[in-house]
């Protein structure tokens, strides 16, 4: 059945666990990008696995993790310079490895104690790192940030209208609307949808010269809304925004919160972690003051997908927003029980996102994170430094390790399309490219991965060099696609 003889359990583990170590050198001596994108190749590769006859242990995983060497881009490699998708601490795979042995059910104290203290505990540290106390810190750990920006919208929307939680948006007697820079995140336009707001419930306010929301627009803009019979009762700070690290002005933004009465929430969700490094922490000066907070261990925390974290000071607002009543889940501990995770998020059965962040912090401590942000934001600034010195034009300013450039002479799509699917081609590095301000076509570079050196940034810059000098030959041709 579904038991594996002594025999075959060896030969699983020695081989998942030999590959599992020699994984980030072989990585490091191989490409960051599969040779193409061909569609026909890996539908046949697939389809090639008979599932009516298993096979070897070791024949198994070897042809998994080949269909994923050759097939995929490859974000634990030192020259993904990509979205922020983390090479994965060696803890943080084993804790990940934990979680589905001991296969917790982090939904009520009662069935898992240890797990859900563990998350009560790191709740309380990371609201820490941001001048939280931890008396009022209240959060829960999400499969990312999607959902920890849709839990603030619910968490806010529940807080700021009472008949909501019973009535949903029919027991309102005006259109809610909320705030959100240019610049964020889409998963704040998801959210509207999932929340039944629709799209026209968010409200993007003008970025300025920096990329950063405009306080005095969006007051202009709430003003405005309230003129018309709406109903605002959220703004969203993003504290580094996915393109290109902007952090909004979040305490001009929090003190326009307080004077209209709105619930302020800070999408911190890859930046976050600069708030371990002193001379990062002042860029994000009024965050203590904000109702709720996304931050994703799986970003600059480095745990592997999934782990995002939602924090609010807004004691018992979670519990408003997501509690239920019910007969069957587990209550032995009777009042003795501390927090049922599931009464405080959107998820009910959930997988113990939090020890991969925990056995990674037990063999590093604070400090070891601390190093490493430090480390990928010196590599960030060699990068701009880097690409000035060669003749890039740099379209973004930001401390943080995240670089939108072009040629000196032409910011033509095309031109930096052909130059992104160059670097694809090569191997050498994956980057993007993006849009800034909706309309600014740039070429998108960020430092995701502590185990990124010098060398690896200067390999990135030589072969975007070459990539440049291709450019006429190849503008136009995707050739990355079968
Ligand atoms: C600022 C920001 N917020 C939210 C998200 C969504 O996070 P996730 O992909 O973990 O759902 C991202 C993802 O890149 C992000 O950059």
């Amino acid at each position: 059945m579904l038991e594996l003889s002594q025999e075959a359990s060896d030969e699983l583990w020695r081989t998942v666990v030999d590959l599992i170590a020699a994984h980030p050198a072989r990585l490091a001596e191989g490409r960051a990008t599969p040779e193409a994108l061909d569609a026909a190749a890996v539908r046949a590769l697939v389809e090639g696995f008979d599932l009516e006859q298993p096979l070897p242990p070791a024949q198994a995983v070897q042809r998994v993790a080949e269909g994923l060497y050759r097939h995929q881009v490859h974000p634990p490699h030192p020259r993904y310079f990509g979205l922020f998708n983390p090479a994965a601490t060696e803890a943080g795979v084993a804790g990940d490895a934990l979680a589905a042995v001991f296969n917790p059910n982090v939904a009520a104290w009662s069935h898992s104690p240890f797990a859900t203290e563990v998350e009560q505990r790191l709740i309380r540290e990371i609201g820490g790192l941001f001048g939280w106390p931890p008396e009022i810190v209240e959060g829960t750990f999400t499969a990312g940030g999607m959902e920890a920006n849709h839990s603030a919208v619910l968490a806010a929307l529940t807080e700021k209208f009472p008949a909501f939680r019973g009535q949903g948006l029919r027991g309102l007697t005006a259109d809610p609307v909320f705030y959100v820079s240019a610049e964020c995140h889409h998963s704040f336009h998801r959210a509207a949808r999932m929340c039944g707001l629709g799209t026209v419930g968010v409200r993007p306010v003008r970025a300025d010269e920096s990329l950063r929301l405009d306080p005095a627009e969006l007051e202009r803009r709430i003003e405005a809304d309230r003129g018309q019979g709406r109903a605002p009762f959220l703004v969203v700070g993003t504290a580094g925004t996915t393109n290109a690290g902007a952090v909004d002005p979040l305490e001009e933004i929090g003190a326009i919160a307080r004077r209209h009465g709105l619930w302020f929430h800070v999408d911190a969700a890859w930046a976050g972690a600069a708030a371990l490094v002193p001379e990062l922490r002042a860029l994000l000066a009024g965050v203590e003051r904000a109702d709720s907070l996304t931050v994703d261990a799986h970003k600059w925390f480095s745990a592997p997908m999934g782990a995002g974290v939602f924090l609010t000071q807004r004691k018992g607002s979670l519990e408003k927003a997501f509690s239920e009543q019910n007969p069957y889940m587990p209550r032995e501990a009777g009042a003795a029980a501390g927090v049922d995770q599931y009464q405080r998020g959107l998820q009910w059965s959930r997988r113990f996102f939090g020890l991969k962040l925990w056995l990674s912090l037990l063999l590093h401590g604070w400090e070891g994170y601390r190093q490493a942000v430090r480390r990928m934001t010196e590599l960030g600034e060699r990068l701009e430094t880097g690409l000035r010195e060669r003749g890039w034009r740099i379209l973004n300013r930001t401390p943080l390790p995240i670089v939108c450039f072009v040629p000196a002479d032409t910011d033509d799509p095309a031109a930096l399309e052909a130059i992104r699917d160059q670097v694809f081609r090569s191997g050498e590095a994956w980057i993007s490219t993006t849009r800034l301000r909706g309309d600014q076509p740039a070429l998108r570079a960020c430092v995701t991965n502590f185990r990124t050196s010098e060398a690896d940034i200067d390999r990135l810059l030589d072969s975007l060099d070459a990539a440049r000098r291709q450019k006429p030959l190849d503008a136009g041709t995707a050739a990355v696609v079968k």
